[in-house]
């Protein structure tokens, strides 16, 4: 009897890990795609504030054209759902009021991450952001209260040394871009762990939940992208854009939007299988795809130092997912 009943499950969960192969797979694609599109769009138009709000307004109208065409199911959603995505401040109990600030961590990650790539090579953007799970085990330590073991913290060691020699061996540094990477990892750690918090017992999927993310983060960008660049300066950089790309950056910008929506719907419905550890780790793995294909596209000068950095922090992130197991 036992046999019986134990014998679906290994066939079930070899389809589940397949099933998770080819999100990642597919994650890691178009996350290169809109890498590319989003620097060349950035070169040409260094809006950064803009460039993430139409990443999230694509998003969102992707969404609810799917939703109204029944290309997707739309999700039974509640007040109480929607209340939980917006930043509200205002509550009694201390786990609800982590899982509610989801909006806003995306909003500063997505916004932090842009502001960089406008300022710094994409690969060292990334060399920088493989650093995520450092940033995982600090806030889980001092803002969860979790304890790892020595090997785990060791292992950061390398992780933040790598990232350190990349960072001071970088010949295009700057310190905005620094901090824009630095801001990001921290803002998205803990994305991750309100996003996998808010979806835990809830009825709406991974694509869904971050399809309502999206929504929610363009209300609270939209204003402060206003107030930092603002139409005018949007219109008149538009225009010199065009006039020197052509018909072509329109393009660019209209295809780092949409990638920008679909590698993050995928990385999603990955998250609502794993959890935000593995989801850190493969999001870092991720990253050696990105800086070889931009350092190929860009023809980024990279010195052997500066290499040899990124692989040290991206070899530190192997280690780390052993010491975690
Ligand atoms: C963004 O704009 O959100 C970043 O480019 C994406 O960062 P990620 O590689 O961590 O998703």
């Amino acid at each position: 009897r036992q046999v019986e009943i134990a014998a679906p499950a290994e066939p079930a969960e070899n389809a589940r890990r397949a099933k998770i192969g080819v999100y990642f797979a597919t994650w890691w694609a178009l996350n290169v795609i809109f890498n590319i599109y989003n620097k060349k769009a950035l070169n040409a138009f260094p809006y950064p504030w803009l460039m993430s709000t139409l990443s999230l307004a694509a998003g969102s109208a992707i969404m609810l054209a799917s939703w109204a065409t029944r290309i997707a199911e739309a999700p039974q959603t509640d007040l109480d759902f929607w209340k939980a995505l917006s930043p509200c401040l205002v509550l009694t109990d201390a786990d609800r009021l982590v899982a509610e600030q989801v909006a806003i961590a995306h909003t500063i990650g997505h916004v932090a991450a842009t502001v960089s790539m406008a300022k710094v090579a994409v690969s060292f953007t990334h060399i920088i952001k493989s650093g995520e799970p450092a940033f995982s085990v600090l806030v889980s330590r001092f803002f969860l209260g979790e304890h790892f073991p020595a090997p785990v913290y060791f292992s950061l060691l390398p992780i933040i040394g790598g990232c350190a020699l990349a960072a001071v061996t970088e010949l295009n540094f700057n310190m905005v871009g620094f901090m824009g990477a630095m801001i990001s990892n921290l803002a998205f750690v803990f994305r991750n762990i309100f996003s996998k918090k808010g979806m835990k017992g809830k009825s709406v999927s991974g694509m869904n939940y971050y399809a309502c993310l999206s929504m929610m983060s363009l209300v609270i960008l939209l204003p402060f992208a206003i107030a930092m660049e603002g139409p005018k300066v949007w219109a008149a950089g538009w225009q010199k854009a065009v006039a020197e790309i052509g018909p072509n950056f329109v393009w660019w910008v209209a295809a780092q939007s949409v990638f920008y929506h679909l590698y993050n719907q995928v990385s999603y419905m990955s998250l609502d299988e794993i959890s935000p550890l593995t989801f850190s780790i493969g999001n870092t793995m991720k990253r050696i795809s990105v800086i070889v294909a931009s350092i190929i596209i860009f023809q980024t000068p990279v010195q052997p130092i500066n290499a040899l950095g990124a692989a040290i922090a991206i070899l530190g992130t192997f280690i780390y997912s052993q010491a975690k197991q």
